[in-house]
């Protein structure tokens, strides 16, 4: 990699300790590869005393419309890209579809339930845009806009907060065929059914996200195209759909300000990877920090399409794109017209950020940065994914630094394995080990003065997981697909504990030796 400009150019005092961890917080005690035996972080004795999370952080579960609702084809719903998409062959594992999925439809009163005794206070849910607009724009199919209302209003009498989703992937097919995401008519396709949605529901949703994972989104749809709709398009072409994609969050939040019925908190929920210091060292933070915001030229690439932070919460948070970035793209840049910016850059409430990982990096010898591989064995999710806590310590503590903002973690979790017992119970020891280090990180940011709004675990269901079908289980709550049968997870009945004592109960991090 090459970067303009040394690290530590500039770096003062005061910067140099805030990435520096001086604070009596190791990351090594969160490492599982660096030989902390699991078992000292295991949610056991000798729990913290005193709560870590403020009294009105809100403890939830996210999930998204495609992924559990089914009634696909029902009460006059539209079709959405992915319910073309999943017909395609070879494009879903095992063939699946989101037709049935969890049933969400039908059965969201027994999930509520299941919400309310885990204890709850939120609850992130999508809308699906053609179930509600079932061509996308014009007539509105009241049944499925009144799905969502009595949803809200069972989870408020379950005492959940609903956090309300406007986009999670699933684009009306009939927008699609119009241009969709490549056309700069689609923000105003978006504001319109953003203006149906505040009207019918702002009455009693007051938490809001406009789009969820803008870089998911557009890497799977347009550049690897292992998505919906499934296209590999040029690097110009979907540098546009990322354009076009942040006018169309702009233009929801004016949307839902002018009509909302009272005081609306709005965030978007962007995936964040942040670089993560290989080592405890001073100068390896330094490197990771200015590596997490960082727009190499091959950020822009299928390859490394997963490393580019900046690009997606600059334009929103500051109102403009990384300089570095724009001259990586040259004239694949996408074209910025006048007013652009400013109707991207619109008053938010909080910073979304979907944190599963992040990468690791240290100080280069000349001064720059370089990334590290992990090393052999490291651990992992079902997924493949590396578990690294320490990405839930630095990615809200560089978002809050950079963008001032309150933090909301929307996202975060691990697939597993899961199976029922012979007793009849699914024991999942891997998500409470996994949930407990994030949330120990988490803490400690916390702790550190970033400010958090909450927590929303990925997922409550084992649901469908895109390209992957039903092969990869997220939830706390388990589903047996055949029959949509839910059982609470050993995960669950922690989580509950663990709401009940606002985080208290989360266990002591360990001493490392040689280690402050
Ligand atoms: C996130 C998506 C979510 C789910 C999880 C595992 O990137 O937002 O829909 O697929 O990953």
């Amino acid at each position: 990699m090459t970067r303009p400009r040394s690290i530590l150019h500039n770096f003062t005092r005061r910067e140099f300790l805030s990435v520096s961890g001086a604070s009596a917080f190791s990351l090594a005690n969160l490492r599982l590869a660096q030989g902390a035996p699991t078992s000292q972080t295991s949610p056991a004795p000798g729990a913290q005393t005193t709560p870590p999370f403020s009294k009105d952080f809100l403890w939830g579960a996210a999930t998204s419309a495609y992924q559990i609702e089914g009634a696909a084809r029902e009460d006059g719903k539209g079709l959405s890209v992915w319910d073309e998409f999943v017909r395609k062959p070879g494009k879903i594992r095992d063939g699946q579809t989101g037709d049935v999925a969890c049933d969400f439809c039908h059965r969201y009163a027994e999930d509520v339930a299941h919400m309310g005794e885990m204890g709850l206070t939120a609850f992130r849910f999508s809308i699906s845009w053609p179930r509600v607009l079932p061509g996308g724009t014009g007539a509105v199919n009241q049944k499925g806009l009144d799905f969502y209302s009595r949803l809200v209003d069972a989870l408020l009498a379950a005492g959940i907060a609903p956090v309300a989703t406007l986009f999670h992937w699933d684009t009306p097919l009939a927008l699609h065929h119009r241009g969709g995401w490549l056309t700069r008519d689609m923000p105003r396709w978006f504001a319109d059914y953003a203006v149906v949605i505040a009207r019918a529901l702002s009455d009693r949703v007051t938490y809001w996200l406009t789009i969820n994972e803008p870089r998911s989104f557009i890497g799977g749809a347009y550049v690897t195209g292992v998505q919906a709709p499934g296209e590999k398009r040029a690097r110009a072409e979907y540098m546009r759909a990322a354009h076009i994609t942040f006018l169309a969050h702009g233009r929801a939040v004016q949307a839902i300000r002018a009509n909302a019925h009272q005081p609306a908190q709005i965030g978007y929920a962007c995936d964040v990877s942040p670089s993560l210091p290989a080592t405890d060292s001073a100068v390896d933070a330094a490197a990771a920090r200015e590596s997490t915001f960082a727009s190499p030229l091959d950020h822009f690439s299928g390859a490394h399409w997963w490393r580019e932070n900046a690009w997606w919460l600059d334009p929103v948070f500051l109102g403009r794109y990384p300089d570095a970035a724009l001259t990586a793209l040259g004239k694949d840049a996408p074209e910025i017209l006048p007013g652009d910016m400013e109707t991207i850059r619109q008053p938010l409430d909080f910073l979304g950020a979907n944190i599963y990982g992040g990468w690791l990096v240290r100080a280069s010898a000349n001064g720059e940065f370089e990334e590290v591989h992990f090393p052999a064995g490291f651990p992992l999710t079902a997924f493949g994914w590396q578990i690294t806590p320490d990405a839930m310590y630095w990615g809200p503590k560089w978002l809050h630094e950079r963008y001032k903002m309150p933090i909301f973690i929307t996202e975060n979790g691990c697939s597993s394995r899961d199976s029922v017992s012979l007793d009849g119970k699914v024991h999942d020891p891997q998500r409470i080990d996994f949930t407990a280090r994030y949330l120990l990180a988490l803490a400690q940011a916390s702790a550190e003065g970033v400010p958090l709004r909450g927590y929303l675990h990925w997922s409550l269901l084992d649901n469908f997981e895109w390209q992957e079908g039903y092969t990869q289980r997220f939830g706390m709550i388990f589903v047996d697909f055949p029959t949509r049968r839910r059982i609470p997870k050993d995960s669950a009945h922690w989580y509950a504990s663990m709401i009940k004592s606002n985080g208290a109960s989360l266990p002591r991090l360990p001493a490392v030796a040689g280690l402050p």
